[in-house]
């Protein structure tokens, strides 16, 4: 049996094609586009590597955005706010600047998309690495009792930062250090200040006892364990941050078996027959799960989409796209929301899932 694999384009094949995008995305003419490719090749033979301008490294975090499959979000490409930190190195330096991210995307509620740049692996050196999947994180905790608390998704990233002498407080939405891997190899954890990115408290507009369940979720998530890649280079620390969708949190991360669970207790305290699947107990209380979170950040002022409204901006987006004669690259099953998914007009159509460059991957 024999299987044919496409060889893998080159560094200067990629850098090539990036800048290709670069003529078109800022405008340069024949012969800005032919002096930069010769001065890329050029320290790309010398050093195995190139630098991107800061002008090409805003481009190429955008148009990542926009290539990535997994995101319903995404049509907001163009208005992400690079930050370039391609100069820091030390992890206490990187944890500031990890501060001032979450600051400026929590943006007092008015969540702004936001990507933080740190150096890209070279040939000589790799690039630091954010260890924590996310910059706010909740510890789960195994007791030795027995009994767990906190956010099961999180129990090795719990163990690591244990290792790393962190203690917590043993609680459910007790946060994580962030763990930074610098070029060196050193594992380190850091404390963010929870001020820049506050909980929401989680309560519900009709049923007071909502409250009592204790629940909160933090403002906006902020994804730091993707490597960012632009035309052969890859950043392997590019945080970034977008606005919640409510199910991410409402359907997902509280209700799901393996993450909070929370389905059985919110349909016990609705009354509800837990005891057979046909009184759709857990889609009732699944969808008051769901109210709650929505009224909750608005409530606290802090921006939240619901499926529905982003959904049809998605759809309208595509629409367009297709119009202009462009397919936008999607995964139907990344894009289609967790919860009344066939109420929206993304389940009724069909994306092509290719990957192309720059994109985030992990
Ligand atoms: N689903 C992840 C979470 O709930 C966040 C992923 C990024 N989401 C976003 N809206 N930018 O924590």
């Amino acid at each position: 049996m024999s299987v044919s694999i496409a060889p893998a384009a080159t560094v200067s094949q990629e850098a090539e094609s990036f800048l290709r995008l670069c003529a078109e995305g800022l405008g340069w003419d024949r012969e800005r586009h032919e002096r930069r490719r010769a001065a890329v090749l050029d320290e790309l033979a010398r050093t195995g590597t190139y630098r991107h301008t800061p002008a090409e490294l805003v481009l190429g975090a955008k148009l990542a955005w926009r290539n990535h499959t997994r995101c319903i979000g995404k049509l907001y490409w163009k208005t992400l706010v690079v930050r370039d930190c391609r100069r820091l190195h030390h992890p206490d330096t990187i944890a500031a600047a990890l501060t001032t991210h979450l600051v400026r995307a929590h943006n007092g509620g008015a969540i702004r998309p936001i990507i933080t740049v740190f150096p890209p692996d070279t040939p000589a050196v790799p690039g630091p690495r954010i260890v924590s999947p996310q910059l706010v994180r909740y510890a789960g905790h195994e007791h030795p009792d027995g009994t767990r608390r906190g956010d099961p998704a999180n129990t090795g990233l719990t163990r690591l930062a244990r290792e790393l002498g962190w203690r917590g407080e043993g609680g459910d939405f007790d946060r994580l250090p962030v763990l930074i891997r610098d070029s060196r190899g050193r594992l380190t954890r850091h404390d963010l200040p929870r001020d820049a990115c506050p909980d929401v408290p989680i309560t519900h507009p009709v049923h007071p006892w909502f409250a009592e369940l204790g629940l909160r979720w933090y403002s906006c998530p902020t994804v730091s364990d993707m490597r960012l890649e632009i035309g052969g280079v890859t950043y392997p620390a590019a945080p970034f941050t977008g606005w919640y969708v409510g199910t991410e949190v409402g359907t997902r991360n509280f209700a799901d078996r393996d993450r909070y669970d929370l389905l059985p207790e919110i349909a016990r305290r609705l009354g509800l027959d837990t005891g057979d699947d046909r009184t759709l107990w857990k889609d009732r209380a699944l969808t008051e799960l769901n109210v709650a979170v929505l009224t909750s950040y608005e409530r606290a002022g802090v921006r939240m989409l619901d499926h529905h409204t982003i959904a049809g901006h998605f759809h309208r987006y595509v629409q367009a796209r297709r119009r202009a004669g462009e397919e936008v690259h999607a995964d139907w099953s990344w894009i289609i929301p967790p919860t009344a998914a066939s109420t929206t007009p993304v389940f009724h159509d069909s994306y092509d899932p290719a990957v192309v460059s720059p994109n985030f991957y992990r």
